[in-house]
C-alpha cells in the first residue's frame, strides 16, 4: 500500500476555505503546494475540482469525488468515495496526495493508515466557511518544519508522519 500525503494550508483557527476559494493569496505557499504535487495522483472533491485553474490541473493525475459522473474527461478520473479513490490510485504510477476539501480530509484523517501531512500553518485568525478537522491530538513525528513569512503573513511548512 502506497503512503497517503495530505497537503493543506490552514490558518490558526483551522480555516481552509472562503466561497469556494482559498482566504488568501499567499504565493509562497502556492508553489510549494505545485512543486510537491507536480506529476502525482492529486485525489480532490468537486468544489475544489471547480476552483481548479490549468496550472493546478496540468502535471497530475486528479481523482475527483462527485456524484456527477459527467465530470470525467481525458486525464480526469471520478469516483464517489474516498476508499473507491484510493483503490483506484494503488493502481496507477505516482504518490498519493489528498488535497481536500473538509470531508475528503476528516475521512482520511480517520483511516487509520500511515499518513504524511505536508502543513502549511498561517499564523492568523482567518474567516471562512470551510475547515481542516482538528488533527494535534493525534500523534504526529515531525520530519520537517520552515517558517516563512510574506508581506501579509506568517507561516509555516510542516511535514509531519503519523506514528
Ligand atoms: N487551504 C487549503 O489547503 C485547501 C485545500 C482544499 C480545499 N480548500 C478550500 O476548501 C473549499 C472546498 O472544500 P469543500 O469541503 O467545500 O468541498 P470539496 O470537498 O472540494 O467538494 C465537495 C464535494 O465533493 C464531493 N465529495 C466530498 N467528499 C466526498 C466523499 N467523502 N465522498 C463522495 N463525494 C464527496 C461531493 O460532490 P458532489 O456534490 O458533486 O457529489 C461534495 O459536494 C474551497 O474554499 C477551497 O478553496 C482549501
Amino acid at each position: 500500500m502506497k503512503l497517503v500525503h495530505l497537503q493543506v494550508a490552514c490558518a490558526e483557527n483551522r480555516v481552509i476555505g472562503r466561497d469556494g476559494r482559498l482566504p488568501w493569496r499567499i504565493p509562497e505557499d502556492y508553489q510549494h503546494f505545485l512543486s510537491q504535487t507536480a506529476g502525482q495522483i492529486v485525489i480532490l472533491g468537486r468544489v475544489c475540482f471547480e476552483s481548479w485553474t490549468r496550472a493546478e490541473l496540468d502535471g497530475r493525475r486528479p481523482i475527483v469525488l462527485t456524484r456527477n459522473r459527467s465530470l470525467a474527461r481525458d486525464g480526469v478520473r471520478v469516483v464517489d468515495s474516498l476508499p473507491a479513490a484510493l483503490a483506484l490510485a494503488e493502481t496507477l504510477p505516482g504518490e498519493i496526495h489528498v488535497c481536500g476539501g473538509e470531508r475528503i480530509y476528516a475521512e482520511t484523517l480517520a483511516l487509520g493508515r500511515p499518513l504524511r501531512l505536508h502543513l502549511t500553518l498561517v499564523h492568523a485568525q482567518v474567516e471562512g466557511d470551510t475547515r481542516f478537522p482538528e488533527w494535534r491530538h493525534l500523534r504526529w513525528r515531525e520530519l520537517s518544519r520552515q517558517e516563512s513569512a510574506d508581506a501579509n503573513f506568517r507561516y509555516t511548512f510542516y511535514v509531519l508522519e503519523t506514528l
